[in-house]
């Protein structure tokens, strides 16, 4: 199902890892030399073909920066860099020559991952386009590369270039599923890439953000304390607008983040809640419990709105297996709705992943459900999370259809009864 060739990584990458991950806090010049000299040093991994980008839209030269930039491994920001990015003494210049290199970076680490993906889901027109952004945007990233720190136009075309990844690539599965249906093996595997493929979307998105935001020039009217997309003193209930009394609860975060994910559970707890009291008058309230503990900034909302059973649980979750009834077609129109692909769950836990936190679901059958997001409470736990290829990353697309290690219950009630015999 998965075709994998052989394919040999370099050990170097780890120590790689090491090196760029402490050095994040001084970004520049000096890190870049040792990358570069690291670069040089290294023997480059025995690497197969680029598939996807040779089959599907060969662009000259990506499969050979596709390796150049996947032998480093991304290096994850803390909330505290973010906001050092964009404070007082803030250099465009540091920023722009960590986003440089860090992009490509992100970018190429994905793309390996992309390439095994199933043939047939490679295959499918929205995944042929999907793939053909990659590789334009990582080359003008490199084109980048060269140019002066002024230029804005090309992160911004990248950006909006990207802007339909989410319902493309759901549309892609779509195609996928209804040609060829799902089976539990694709779902484990497609549910590991998406996950990784949508979380690196989400960080290269807020690096993008960060610098054109910061560095444009201008100061946010609405918001002028805001350091691009960050909010250092994030108002959770304001966000919640719950009429809690009380003292404001603060974190640093970003707003619109945590926007998404409040929006998502609303908008689930308030159809469950609709659909379970169809026949009643009056509708049992929505409840939201926010507690800012020391590690932790909790938000728990409870609704009565039947729940779920156990066994469902995890499907909620699932890209493949989504109870969405049919998905909008996405035709080209710029911030095309997700509603309807049943990305609401799925997303929304990547958002709270991100900077290291969680959302989970717990449910009583036939009573109601509670969706808690954990958020770090202290801006320096905050650090992005990040998907890199490396050998653990290539084994979980090499799992093959395997017999289960624990008893599967039988259908059909066993016929224990020795009397039972046929006449
Ligand atoms: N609070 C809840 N109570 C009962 N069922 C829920 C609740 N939240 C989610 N679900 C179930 O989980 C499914 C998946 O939710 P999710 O938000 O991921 O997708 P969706 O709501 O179906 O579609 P979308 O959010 O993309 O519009 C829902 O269709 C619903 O069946
Ligand atoms: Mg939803």
């Amino acid at each position: 199902m998965y075709v994998i060739s052989r394919f040999f990584y370099s050990k170097d990458k780890k120590s790689l890892n090491q090196i760029s991950n402490s050095e994040t806090s001084s970004v520049g010049d000096a890190r870049r030399a040792r990358l570069a000299s690291l670069d040089a040093k290294m023997t480059p991994p025995k690497v197969r073909t680029t598939r996807f980008l040779l089959k599907n839209n060969f662009v000259a030269g990506i499969p050979k920066q596709v390796d150049r930039f996947s032998k480093f491994s991304p290096s994850p920001l803390s909330m505290k860099q973010f906001i050092d990015f964009g404070s007082a003494n803030a250099c465009e210049k540091t920023s722009f020559v960590f986003l440089r290199q860090e992009l490509p970076v992100r970018l190429a680490n994905i793309m390996k991952e992309i390439d095994f993906l199933p043939d047939k889901l490679l295959g499918t027109p929205s995944l042929r386009l999907l793939t053909s952004w990659y590789s334009q945007s990582l080359l003008e990233l490199i084109d980048f590369l060269e140019k002066d720190p002024d230029d804005k136009d090309t992160l911004v075309n990248i950006r909006n270039r990207h802007n339909n990844v989410v319902p493309t690539m759901a549309q892609g599965v779509v195609e996928y599923k209804e040609a060829f249906g799902v089976d539990p093996v694709t779902n484990q595997n497609v549910q590991y890439f998406l996950d990784r493929f949508y979380m690196s979307r989400i960080s290269t998105r807020m690096l993008m953000n960060q610098h054109t935001l910061i560095f444009d020039g201008s100061v946010n009217p609405a918001h002028p304390k805001h350091i691009g997309s960050i909010d250092p003193t994030c108002d959770v209930v304001e966000v919640i607008k719950a009429k809690i009394p009380g003292q404001p609860i603060q974190i640093v975060y970003v707003p619109s983040h945590l926007y998404h994910m409040l929006f998502e559970l609303f908008k689930n707890a308030m159809r469950a809640t609709v659909e379970m009291h169809e026949t009643s008058t009056t509708l049992p309230l929505i409840k939201v419990r926010v507690s800012l503990g020391t590690e932790d900034l909790t938000i728990k909302m409870s609704d009565r709105g039947g729940g779920v059973p156990l066994r469902k649980i995890e499907r909620l979750f699932s890209y493949m297996y989504s109870t969405a009834p049919s998905p909008v077609r996405v035709d080209n129109g710029r911030n095309a709705p997700l509603a309807g692909f049943g990305y609401g769950l799925p997303i929304s836990r990547l958002y709270a992943k991100y900077f290291q936190g969680d959302l989970q679901l717990y449910s009583m059958e036939g009573y109601g459900t509670s969706a808690v997001i954990y958020l770090k409470a202290l801006s320096s736990e905050s650090v992005e999370r990040l998907p890199v290829f490396n050998k653990s990353a290539l084994r979980h697309y090499q799992s093959t259809t395997e017999a289960d290690d624990w008893c599967m219950p039988s259908k059909d009630p066993k016929k224990l009864g020795r009397y039972e015999t046929s006449g």
